[in-house]
């Protein structure tokens, strides 16, 4: 309702919608950098249905980051099998033995998770967030989406980053940022769909300038934009 603040909105509607995911945490329940991490590389390239599928097996055979370390590389590239872009797995075990190695374990703030072997500034900002409640902007094709479509965003693709950082940033909740990033991809995932959005069930609607333009099919603004 408008007497609401967006974020407010978006995570309460996140606290009744959200989908039971083998890697989040419970309302309540600390989450583990570990199995956030493997979840967040998984997810780089493969779809939430098929993490689903896989995860569980994974975290059974190495249930701890040191059980990780400790596992032959070729284990770990044959535990992937199926899961493609076998570089990712390479990654995962060279950074389980570069956090098992460091003193200080799974770093918490995201300029030290991106010098780790596999995590560039979506995962980074996503572990921090989710892992670590660092108060970090994780923009995936479905935040920015959902972003750019709230403000009617008319920026071309290469220069939009900023912006929808920016606006990302502004819906977040300071009290819970993982709880916010992940609102944000749910609702991506979930109701502002790329094809057809399901305006009438979104907690933005009525902030949504593109709704209001009735023109949520023109953003994200495409690299070439058709003459209207
Ligand atoms: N895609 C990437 N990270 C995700 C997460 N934490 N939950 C759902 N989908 C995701």
């Amino acid at each position: 309702a408008r007497s609401t603040k967006p974020g407010a909105a978006l995570l309460a509607w996140y606290d009744v919608q959200r989908r039971e995911l083998p890697w989040r945490a419970r309302a309540g329940e600390a989450p583990d950098p570990y199995r956030i991490w493997l979840s967040e590389i998984m997810l780089q390239q493969t779809t939430v249905a098929t993490v689903k599928e896989r995860y569980a097996a994974f975290l059974s055979r190495w249930p701890a980051i040191e059980d990780l370390a400790r596992a032959p590389v070729d284990d770990v590239l044959a535990q992937w099998a199926g899961l493609g872009y076998y570089a990712r797995a390479r990654n995962l075990h060279a950074c389980a033995r570069a956090v098992v190695d460091s003193a200080d374990g799974f770093p918490s703030d995201e300029a030290a998770l991106r010098r780790l072997p596999g995590i560039g500034p979506y995962t980074a900002a996503a572990i921090a967030a989710i892992a670590f409640d660092q108060p970090c902007v994780a923009v995936d094709g479905n935040v920015e989406r959902v972003i750019a479509r709230l403000h009617a965003i008319e920026t071309p693709p290469r220069k939009v980053a900023p912006l929808v950082r920016e606006k990302a940033a502004a819906l977040m909740s300071p009290a819970r940022p993982g709880d916010s990033v992940q609102a944000l991809m749910e609702l991506g995932a979930l109701v502002c769909a790329p094809r057809t959005p399901d305006c009438p069930a979104c907690p933005l609607s009525s902030f949504c300038a593109a709704r209001r333009l009735r023109a949520q099919s023109d953003y994200p603004a495409r690299a070439l934009k058709r003459p209207k």
